[in-house]
């Protein structure tokens, strides 16, 4: 268990690691700096490589210009992994890179600061952002969204399944009070929600739902995953840590159809050859071991997954 600084504990950390460092003189990229816990492993195994980070929060962009000072080889952009190949030629001046390590989601420290809004345990105000100095807040986005937007956003993106009765009691509870606070919404998903899954607290999904939209977090990674790729050298490994089935979902059919080509129906007679196939998956999906959970219970849902380029 290694803890970074403001207690983020990094989920897979020597495991992602040890994949994704192939050349110590080498370019890499971390798209979800966090606190850095990924990135400062991965300097610790580089010589004369360079390390770019990302990240959209400005908290964790003030860890990075911290470590900016500490450490030259290393630089930390404020924006979206999604943009990561404009940045990587603007910082590093190339277009390829060695390895790109995506770390999804959000990180403890976000989800503990009951002022960012993430949290329906602890009340603060309802904002949910990565980035609170740009789009729109949770609590305005409920303010104004159709109840039918509001219902499909939690079943798309949250998986829940009383979607549709939760945001009718949003709906009605907004039209007489404003909601601002978490604590707010909780309380009205957890009454409205007739079926509270053991072990989670019935506000999990929704929340999860609304979270992901505000910050665009699938969009992100559909272009994110494509540009990494573009990014890879042939013996560039991107890895990817993801912490809920939507996520690991994208990864594992983006790894699949870029290592294996699109299903074809069998009886066409086109060989791999001709699909021009350019990347390989490296082992099967790694999952934290035992211990790991046990120290840190936010590591159990997450899947480790990682893509080789083998030609251009
Ligand atoms: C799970 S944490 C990463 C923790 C980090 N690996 C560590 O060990 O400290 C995810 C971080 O990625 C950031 N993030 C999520 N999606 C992003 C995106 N599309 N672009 C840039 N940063 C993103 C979040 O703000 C958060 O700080």
């Amino acid at each position: 268990m290694t803890k970074t600084m403001a207690d983020h504990i990094s989920v897979m950390l020597n495991e992602s690691v040890d994949m994704l460092v192939t050349d110590k003189d080498g370019f890499y990229v971390d798209g979800t700096f966090g606190r850095g816990g990924h990135t400062r492993l991965v300097l610790e195994r580089l010589d004369q490589g360079r390390l770019l980070g990302f990240d959209k929060d400005p908290v964790a962009i003030s860890y990075g210009h911290a470590l900016e000072q500490e450490d030259s080889r290393f630089s930390i952009v404020q924006d979206s992994f999604a943009n990561m190949s404009e940045q990587i030629v603007r910082v590093f001046g190339v277009e390829k890179v060695d390895g790109i390590m995506m770390d999804l989601g959000v990180s403890s420290p976000q989800i503990d600061d009951a002022e960012r809004g993430f949290s329906f345990m602890n009340d603060g105000p309802l904002d949910m952002r990565m980035n609170p100095n740009a789009g729109v807040s949770a609590a305005e986005w409920i303010a104004s969204v159709s109840e039918k937007e509001m219902a499909d956003v939690m079943y798309q993106f949250g998986e829940e399944r009383f979607s549709r009765r939760i945001a009718k009691a949003i709906c009605e509870y907004r039209a007489h009070t404003p909601i601002l606070t978490t604590l707010q919404l909780s309380k009205i998903v957890a009454e409205a929600n007739p079926a509270w899954e053991k072990g989670k607290n019935p506000a999990t999904r929704a929340f999860q739902g609304i979270r992901i939209h505000i910050n665009n977090e699938l969009g992100d990674l559909e272009v994110g995953l494509e540009a990494a790729a573009n990014a890879l050298k042939v013996g560039g490994r991107l890895a990817v840590i993801s912490f809920h089935s939507l996520e690991d979902r994208m990864v594992k059919r983006f790894m699949k159809l870029k290592a294996k080509g699109p299903e074809l129906p069998r009886h066409l007679p086109i060989r791999n050859a001709h699909l021009d196939i350019k990347f390989k998956t490296i082992g099967k999906a790694i999952k934290p071991s035992q211990s790991e959970v046990s120290d840190n219970v936010r590591s159990r849902s997450a899947v480790l997954r990682v893509l080789e380029r083998v030609s251009d």
